[in-house]
């Protein structure tokens, strides 16, 4: 039986995906090596309703050097962080010596515009990227007091699609009570667990999400914390995301909207079992929907080619069985993945030029999350009789 990573209680498995690989450990064409296979199951704490991944990837084992790097080659994300950035410097960061943090770097788009508005900011990232000021370090007490003592105190810690992947989410809570102002406040945005039920979105769930965080759950974490909940935002970008806004205990009031929310998630049942159960069913079935789609259209004798060797595509084509026998290959914008073969399934990668030499007759659309960006620069594809393949919130062609 697994424990809680937050309060220690027992956690209850609603979904197993069987053993997968590491969501970005692209293979080199002709390694024989065994990959490192660990297994891929969920559940939900049966005391603070935190919904995790049961299995810990062994320390060494995991890919990335700091922080889940994520480049912003998409126009929409670079947008989001220009937006992120004003908002802070309009709500939060109007002192004369205002100071910004931010845990991972995401390209350093958010804090490149709040230093071209002249706010004093820094990434902790223990890879060192990101293009701005960065301390070289995981965000916890002991480097969070560091910085506290060489640059004062921070009006805002910042993490986007990072704190989910944070084993010790406790390091964070405690660097942030030394490293904020008095009334300081510790923002995160990562995947909503409401949003995954409702798309059947079951392909957020890969190695490095540890957490699916609702408001319940970032309530009674916050508390547990010495923190309080006091706004939450929901956020259009990489399938629906929720921005979570937390300050010490008593020094805010949270806003309607937290009430609101929890109030919402208790009316839907978010965390029931039946809730849960059904959503394991519906996953279930779009694996067999999935299959027999493209097992007929290759029997038809039609290409299919993948869009995008996104982290998500890991658990699909590895939860479903699906190899380069019904997918040949996936074309990817990220020019390391080249070359190479997609973790488990062995689907090689291609640049994007690829993709129109000549058009496919289907794409199968990984990178979902970015759709309208990618048919919007794809009209080509359609006009040439193209059609895309969806499998959330169930298998469908467009
Ligand atoms: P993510 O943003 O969901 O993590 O997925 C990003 C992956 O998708 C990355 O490998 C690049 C790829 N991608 C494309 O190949 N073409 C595109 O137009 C976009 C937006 C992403
Ligand atoms: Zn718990």
């Amino acid at each position: 039986m697994s424990l809680c990573r937050i309060c220690n209680a027992s956690v209850r498995e609603f979904f197993d995906f069987g053993h997968h690989p590491l969501s970005a450990a692209f293979v080199e064409p002709g390694d024989s090596g065994e990959e490192f296979r660990f297994r891929l199951a969920i559940g939900i704490c049966e005391e603070c309703t935190m919904v995790q991944l049961l299995e810990d990837i062994p320390e060494g084992r995991q890919f990335h050097g700091g922080y889940p790097y994520h480049s912003s080659n998409s126009t929409v994300m670079r947008a989001h962080f220009e937006e992120t950035a004003r908002g802070f410097l309009a709500k939060e960061l109007t002192g004369p010596d205002a100071f910004m943090v931010e845990i991972g770097s995401n390209d350093g788009v958010t804090l490149r515009t709040v230093g071209e508005a002249g706010v004093r900011n820094l990434a902790f990232e223990p890879s060192g990227a990101g293009g701005g000021r960065v301390h070289r370090a995981f965000f916890d007490g002991a480097s969070a007091r560091e910085v506290r003592e060489s640059e004062g105190p921070a009006g805002v810690v910042y993490a986007a699609n990072t704190i989910c992947d944070v084993r010790d989410i406790g390091q964070v809570f405690e660097g942030a009570d030394v490293l904020l102002a008095p009334d300081g406040v510790l923002v995160f945005e990562d995947p909503y667990f409401g949003e995954i039920i409702d798309r059947r979105s079951f392909d957020q769930i890969y190695d490095e999400h540890l957490f699916f965080f609702t408001a319940h759950s970032v309530h009674a974490m916050a508390a547990r914390f010495g923190f309080q909940l006091v706004d939450v935002e929901r956020l259009p970008v990489h399938g629906g995301q929720i921005r979570y806004t937390l300050a010490r205990a008593g020094r805010r009031t949270p806003t309607a909207d937290v009430a609101g929310l929890l109030a919402e998630e208790r009316g839907r049942g978010l965390t029931d079992s039946r809730t849960l159960d059904a959503f394991a069913e519906s996953v279930r079935g779009i694996r067999q929907d999935l299959l027999a789609l493209l097992a007929k259209l290759t029997e038809q004798g039609h290409s299919i080619v993948g869009y995008g060797a996104t982290a998500k595509s890991s658990t699909v084509t590895n939860y479903c069985g699906i190899g380069p026998e019904l997918v040949p290959f996936v074309c990817d914008t990220t020019p390391s993945k080249h070359g190479k073969l997609t973790p488990g399934a062995h689907i090689p990668v291609r640049p994007p030029r690829a993709f129109s030499e000549p058009y496919p007759d289907f794409a199968l659309l990984f990178a979902w999350n970015h759709a309208e960006e990618i048919m919007a620069k794809e009209q080509e594809f359609r006009a040439a009789g193209g059609k895309w393949i969806l499998y959330v919130p169930d298998v469908h062609i467009v």
